[in-house]
């Protein structure tokens, strides 16, 4: 985390100590082996007022206070869970518990009671959940499976008195789909090493079918490292790998691991995930993704994917400033076989001091991500779930149009259907000679929000800066985000997803992909494609106003 992060982050924890040295904090002392009784019984529902303008419809937000990463990604039984960084009493980060919801189509999410508040161990950092169906460990039965919960033991106290390792891996289960939670007495099950490492956190498991046994991937301050286990309570350290690999130039946080078939050679490639903070492609916090080979006990980088890392620099699953910290969903059903995706859409240069006061912070659209085969090799794709397309209303159609100048391609006078909305656009670059295509987001208030392609530099970019609040921090809007146009040929595609205060875009099929957060007060009015320097051909544009 970078120096101002680290600066906001940690205030909320000393009003956190004088609480627990006053013996009035809800720090739990209880036994290990005892359910999380303490825990929180019920959210109010959702809150309303002043911050409702960007409450997102359709993308997750929690009921209330303080949201980060998302945690513990798994399906079970008909259920997506959800787990994430949360702080239930305070809308900047603080002593970390695990806040829950869980949903049946990834889009419309019922709150939960918080699963897992901090311990004698410390806080409750972000990591993953399984579904032991083989019971490994012994937690559970064949009738119940359990839930197993492998997360960050984060020890603020003896981080606040100079003690470097003070993180570590625990394990908690659940035999009731996630209901109630008890934390293992063998805890922590992976204690910080020797000599010690400050970073050493976020725990991603998998079952790993080559070897009959679980694979974890856990992020080390500038690499990854790798474990193994039969059990999910006893590992053993396999390899680690990053140092001098892609970006650099902060903290690596939140790594993934996972197999994935290529969709036309049927080709399976190693995926590993890695998010970065400080360093991203346009400031701040971003996640970076590299393809190669996990057998042996060690990542290797596919050739194709080390030479592109070399030509190109590092590949970034998202360009925008809002897309951090994202994992993928365990244990999704062989039949439906995506591999899910969500992102906490903020970045910690400025989350804490977003202009929403009741909640903060809310989730990516969840993605499939997919490898795509190119002429330089697979590339890491990703789109909106299909289940968003079941959301939408009739669309409004334009077909054939040559732009220069702008065309308006939707007027929503009542400023109901923009809020949220999938806008779909077509060119055809082979009849287009504009310099910058852009779609323009308006309001009656005057802000504007623009994203669209220059042609001569090849890249995306989206410009949030005319687009509503900024002043609550210096390093929200300082500059018009770009991004490389990685798809190629004539066709150029942007799908568009706006929410009250976000905007996604994935262009050429998911290969460039933009997420940026905005704080407008009224809603958009009007849809325009312009250009400048020359014209474009629209092939097609449609605005479907999401249900
Ligand atoms: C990433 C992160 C993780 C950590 C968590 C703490 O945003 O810094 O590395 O586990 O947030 O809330």
């Amino acid at each position: 985390m970078c120096v101002p992060a680290a600066f906001y982050r940690l205030l909320p924890v000393s009003i956190y100590l004088v609480f627990a040295l006053c013996g009035s904090c809800s720090r739990d002392e209880r036994p290990a082996e005892e359910p999380d009784r303490a825990l929180r019984a019920t959210y109010r529902q959702p809150t309303s007022g002043a911050d409702d303008k960007w409450r997102a419809a359709y993308h997750f937000t929690p009921p209330e206070q303080w949201m980060n990463d998302p945690n513990g990604l798994v399906y079970h039984d008909g259920e997506y869970h959800l787990f994430y960084q949360h702080y239930p009493d305070s809308n900047v980060w603080g002593p970390m518990h695990w806040g829950h919801a869980v949903s049946t189509d990834l889009l419309d999410w019922q709150h939960l009671p918080v699963a897992l508040a901090p311990d004698s161990l410390g806080y409750i950092f972000s990591g993953c959940a399984v579904m032991d169906y083989g019971n490994t460990s012994g937690f559970g039965s064949e009738d119940r499976p359990a839930m197993v919960a492998i997360f960050t033991h984060h020890d603020e106290t003896a981080r606040a008195g100079g003690v470097v390792g003070h993180q570590s891996q625990s394990i908690a289960y659940s035999t009731d789909r996630g209901r109630s939670w008890t934390k293992y007495g063998g805890n922590p099950v992976i204690p910080n090493p020797t000599p010690p490492r400050a970073d050493f956190r976020d725990p991603k498991v998998i079952w790993n079918e080559r070897t009959d046994s679980w694979l974890m991937v856990l992020a080390a301050k500038d690499r990854v490292v790798f474990y193994e286990s039969a059990d999910l309570k006893t590992w053993s350290k396999l390899s680690e790998w990053g140092s001098g690999q892609g970006a650099h130039g902060g903290i690596w946080e939140c790594p993934d691991l996972f197999p994935l078939r290529e969709n036309t050679s049927g080709e399976t490639y190693w995926v590993l995930l890695s998010s970065l903070n400080a360093g991203g492609p346009n400031g701040g916090s971003a996640t970076q993704y590299f393809i190669g080979e996990f057998s042996d006990g060690r990542f290797t980088l596919n050739e194709s994917f080390a030479r592109r890392l070399a030509e190109e620099g590092p590949q970034w699953i998202d360009y925008g400033r809002d897309n951090y910290a994202g994992v993928t969903w365990s244990d999704v059903p062989k039949e439906d076989g995506r591999r899910l995706f969500v992102g906490w859409m903020s970045n910690w240069t400025y989350a804490q001091q977003v202009p929403t006061e009741t909640w903060r912070n809310a989730m990516t659209v969840p993605r499939a991500l997919q490898l795509q085969r190119t002429e330089k090799g697979p590339i890491l794709t990703s789109l909106p779930v299909r289940e968003l397309t079941e959301h939408r209303r009739p669309g409004v159609e334009l077909a054939d149009r040559r732009i220069e100048g702008s065309l308006t391609v939707f007027e929503d006078e009542r400023g109901q259907e923009l809020a949220a909305s999938e806008i779909v656009i077509e060119i055809d670059l082979g009849k287009s000679d504009a310099a910058q295509i852009r779609l323009v987001l308006k309001n009656e208030a005057g802000d504007e929000l623009k994203l669209g392609y220059n042609r001569r530099a090849n890249t995306y970019f989206t410009d949030r800066r005319s687009a509503g609040r900024q002043a609550f921090s210096d390093s929200f809007a300082t500059g018009v985000h770009t991004a490389p146009r990685i798809g190629t040929g004539e066709r150029l595609s942007l799908r568009v997803l706006l929410d009250r205060n976000s905007v996604e875009l994935f262009a050429d099929g998911g290969t460039t992909v933009m997420t940026d957060i905005y704080f407008i007060d009224s809603p958009w009015t009007t849809a325009i494609i312009e250009t400048t320097g020359g014209a474009a051909a629209l092939t097609k544009s449609t605005v479907f106003p999401l249900g």
